[in-house]
């Protein structure tokens, strides 16, 4: 069990959002999130606009949160370039499966992550 906050960037470019609806994602991974004691106000998810990986999408980036850091504002591509924490093709299934694992270890899973 970890303690580290997260962020969830999630995008939603004219590709995953208006093709690939990836703003029902973000709302369900809200909602698991508002449900859920051991994730809620510790990991917070917000949109992204493209991680220019469209034909994989919809994507995903979870990120530790540094000190001071607000989770709710999009973080300059500097922070985020060469993070490791990029899952692709997302789905419910999956999302869940991120949140029960990296959100709750603080280890990514390894068979999905990528590096950004
Ligand atoms: S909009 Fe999802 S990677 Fe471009």
């Amino acid at each position: 069990m970890t303690t580290t906050r997260f962020q969830i960037l999630v995008c939603d470019g004219p590709s995953c959002g208006l093709c690939l609806d990836s703003e029902a994602l973000l709302e369900h991974i809200q909602a698991r999130v508002a449900a859920s004691p051991r994730l809620e106000g510790r990991v917070h998810a917000i949109n992204l606009t493209c991680f220019g990986r469209c034909d994989e999408g919809p994507n995903m980036l979870v990120r530790a949160v540094a000190e001071g850091e607000d989770p709710e504002i999009e973080p300059e591509i500097d922070a985020i370039v060469g993070a490791r924490g990029l899952y692709l093709g997302m789905d419910r299934a999956r999302v869940d499966r991120v949140l029960d694992e990296h959100c709750e270890t603080g280890e990514p899973i390894e068979e999905w992550v990528e590096s950004y």
